[in-house]
């Protein structure tokens, strides 16, 4: 059987969990890939701490250029996260001709084409099943699975942080502050939890998902991104009053050669599976136009999780090598042109929630039912609650499909009109 040696880059809580599975399942590995995958190198500034890892002796080391250099290392793994030393590092290992395996969804959000096109260069594979969906496949289901499907919708909650947020935020009432601290303690958070509560991870994800699915990758500044950070609870209970529960979803859909990609917290009916997805658990929803619906659920973040992803594309890899090919390199590359292009914000069309702080006096409903009708907006559902001692009442009406930048001049109206004490609060709905 032949042999395929690995060096890990960053022996953190992914490097660590990675390490742990290759030297764990070796042996099963084996049996099923008819190739030995050895670890070799673990690269880190830290390789005092204890892992939780029993490395073999002469591993660890703190140069990891050496690991790149080192001729028995033929797959790189890249876990350090980031865009800074991490896109050197895979930059160097591809130029190596290393093959590289990166669970890093903000270096290639940021940087895919870059190291793509790289890869394609030396003729090595880049394989990051990890950096969507932490240990759900979804990266191989969009390569493989559906590549026989002209992909119509991705609906995905792809930020366990956000997730596990919000179910405890919902479930337990618990304050915003102290379930972030529980998630960091559990390793779902980014380093930089901004990251995760802002919405930007899954924005990432979603980008990656648009080029696979796609063809061509939207910058972040291109897609419309809002995070949970200002979500209120009054929002979460009123919502959960109409049958809704509140989800950071990112959507990737496509309408002509038009394609939607944006990330909001949205109201999703209590019977969708969607909805059902709880805690710091990851789930795509993918619609396929042989297909139909496919779902895809799991763990989306934590160390076993991420690591068993990659873990498998390594098997992928080195399986591969022992064979003499390469997969995804040649013919298959994730940033084919396509023919489709963003769609403008504004464009875009979704039912919404929105709450209100309207003066409690006669006609100030009407004339909110009026400003939205004028700009070709409808109610489908409306509550209002009684008054309290401020002479404004909120009021929440659900609207149907309506076309943003029409929404978004009728609030403007409302405000302007005088009828109401705040910004409406406005939340998208599926
Ligand atoms: N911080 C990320 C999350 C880790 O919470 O989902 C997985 O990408």
């Amino acid at each position: 059987m032949k042999q395929i040696g690995v060096g890990i880059l960053g022996f953190g809580t992914v490097g660590a969990g990675v390490a742990d599975g290759l030297l764990k399942h070796r042996d099963v590995m084996a049996k099923r890939l008819d190739v030995d995958i050895a670890l070799k190198r673990i690269a880190d500034l830290d390789i005092t701490t204890d892992r939780g890892v029993a490395v073999p002796e002469g591993v660890l080391t703190t140069d990891a250029s050496s690991v790149i250099a080192d001729p028995d290392v033929r797959i790189v793994v890249e876990t350090i996260g980031g865009t800074g030393i991490a896109k050197k590092l895979v930059l160097d290992a591809l130029n190596a001709k290393k093959c590289v395996v990166t669970a890093n969804k903000k270096l290639l959000a940021e940087h895919g084409r870059e190291i793509f096109d790289a890869a394609a260069a030396n003729g090595v594979d880049i394989y990051f099943g990890a950096s969507v969906g932490g240990g759900i496949p979804i990266i191989r289901v969009l390569r493989e699975g559906l590549a026989g499907n002209e992909i119509e919708s991705i609906h995905g909650i792809l930020n366990g942080t956000c997730n596990y947020i919000l179910t405890r935020m919902e479930n337990e009432g618990l304050p915003f502050d102290v379930v972030l601290k529980d998630a960091q303690r559990l390793g779902y958070a980014e380093a930089d939890p901004s990251l995760d509560i802002d919405g930007f991870d899954t924005a990432h994800k979603a980008c990656i998902l648009t080029a696979l699915a796609y063809g061509f990758q939207p910058t972040l500044d291109q897609v419309q991104v809002e995070g949970i950070r200002n979500l209120s609870g009054t929002d979460v209970r009123y919502a959960a009053d109409f049958g809704y529960r509140i989800k950071l979803l990112a959507v990737v859909a496509r309408d002509g050669d038009e394609v939607e990609v944006g990330v909001h917290p949205t109201l999703i009916p209590f019977s969708h599976m969607l909805a059902n997805v709880n805690d710091a658990f990851n789930a795509a929803m993918v619609k396929g136009d042989m297909s139909d619906y496919t779902m895809y659920y799991g763990r989306g973040a934590g160390r076993q999780p991420t690591a068993s992803t990659v873990v498998g594309d390594i098997g992928d890899i080195a399986r591969n090598l022992a064979h003499g090919e390469t997969r995804y390199v040649r013919g298959a590359p994730c940033y084919a042109e396509g023919n489709v292009r963003l769609r403008a914000a504004g464009d875009i069309f979704s039912k919404s929630y929105v709450r209100f702080m309207v003066a409690d006096r006669p006609g100030a409903f009407g004339l909110i039912a009026t400003i939205l009708g004028k700009h070709c907006v409808s109610i489908s559902a409306a509550t209002q609650k009684e008054s309290g001692e401020s002479g404004f009442v909120p009021v929440v009406a659900l609207m149907h499909r309506a076309k943003a930048s029409a929404l978004e001049a009728a609030l403007a109206e409302i405000k302007a009109s005088g009828v109401v004490s705040e910004d409406p609060i406005r939340l998208r709905m599926i």
